[in-house]
């Protein structure tokens, strides 16, 4: 178990690095937590590789989205229309402590899970691609959380400059466009005939439980990357996308060949290679190799070199931490591979690349 000290310093780097420009509230939050040891020792309960601070804000979140700590809540922004003025971190501190069993509960056993709408608009201007190549595609995610990315032919896009995609949607994804080339946003919508994702433990979109822990992972002061993730989640439940439970090795080459009999078979991943260990994740190229040389194949990967050596990624030297997306595709036995774009990792902004060719 990780000491008190070490915990605090989670906190306060925490407080200093990633939250200090993009969440004042988590970092008005984390700085208080670093202080505080009746806060810290909270997150003792979590399994040594999850005592990070964001699981205790996750847990935090989790209660006030079942309708708690309303004092509390009108400090988010994105529970409350207007956020409150004042200080939150007394209510912050109280509530935790009258909470800390309930905390603890969720603390022990949940690990902190994303699934990121905006990562669709990495994957779109590729499948676009794809479908002037091939026509109809089908689509295999894996790593694919609520399968809420399978959903990208639902949801509307706006590249900007570079146009707009997808008729009108309650998923509405803006794309900043950087650099000098512009992104081949497509003319229309890429015809996707079937979509199937693959994850370890994929979240039900019809458990209200599990689906308020993914909406708990986001972080309140990202109002509008919450507000999309549950517009994303109502446009589930009307028709939930096709989610099986498996391992990323064993079973994506029975799922690429069912979604090949549908259409020109496309594997996406984004933010999953990072979470398998070096060699897990050389088998699971490995398997894609074979199937490639089986079957023309497509795969879009979205993922930062850094945490992810092994892949057939072009990358700089050193390896970027920004997430860069590349398509591999195997034609006839014969594999190529085009690093297409860099990226926000939830896809704010992209940065396509020119063409080789
Ligand atoms: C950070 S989430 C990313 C989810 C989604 N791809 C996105 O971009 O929003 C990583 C997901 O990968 C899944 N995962 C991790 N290891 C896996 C494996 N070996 N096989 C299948 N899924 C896995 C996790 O369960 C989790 O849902």
């Amino acid at each position: 178990m990780a000491s008190l000290e070490v915990l605090a310093a989670r906190f306060r780097s925490l407080a200093e690095t990633t939250t200090a420009t993009r969440a004042p509230l988590y970092s008005k939050l984390s700085a208080a937590a670093a202080d505080d040891p009746g806060l810290v020792r909270l997150l003792q309960a979590a399994p040594e590789q999850q005592q990070i601070p964001v699981l205790l804000f996750a847990a935090v979140h989790h209660l006030l989205l079942q309708g708690l700590g309303s004092e509390l809540a009108a400090h988010y922004p994105n529970l409350a229309t207007a956020p409150a003025s004042g200080d939150p971190v007394p209510l912050f501190r109280a509530f935790a402590l009258d909470h800390a069993d309930a905390l603890t509960e969720l603390i022990s056993t949940r690990h902190t899970q994303t699934n990121e709408v905006g990562r669709c608009a990495q994957f779109v201007p590729a499948m676009g691609l794809l479908a002037d190549e091939r026509g109809a595609l089908a689509h295999i995610d894996v790593g694919t959380s609520a399968g809420l990315n399978l959903l990208l032919p639902r949801y509307s896009y706006e590249y900007e400059p570079g146009g707009t995609v997808g008729s009108s949607s309650t998923v509405h994804v803006h794309c900043s466009a950087r650099g000098d080339t512009a992104v081949p946003v497509p003319a229309s919508m890429p015809s996707i005939s079937r979509s199937i994702g693959l994850d370890l433990m994929p979240i039900d979109v019809l458990d209200d439980d599990e689906v308020r822990w993914l909406e708990a992972c986001v972080w309140p002061d990202q109002a509008d990357r919450f507000a999309r993730l549950v517009a994303a989640i109502d446009l589930a439940r009307a028709n939930p996308p096709d989610v099986r439970r498996g391992d990323a090795v064993a079973d994506i080459a029975e799922l690429v060949h069912e979604a090949a009999a549908h259409g020109h078979p496309v594997v996406t991943n984004s933010w999953v290679l990072n979470y398998l260990p070096h060699d897990v994740r050389e088998d699971y190229v490995a398997e894609l190799e074979a199937l490639g040389a089986a079957i023309d194949l497509s795969w879009i990967i979205a993922e930062a070199p850094a945490q992810t050596p092994g892949l057939p990624v072009p990358t700089a030297d050193p390896p970027e931490e920004i997430t860069v997306v590349s398509l591999v595709r195997w034609r006839r036995g014969e594999r190529s591979v085009r690093r297409l774009a860099t990226t926000h990792p939830h896809g704010y902004w992209l940065r396509w690349e020119r063409s080789p060719d």
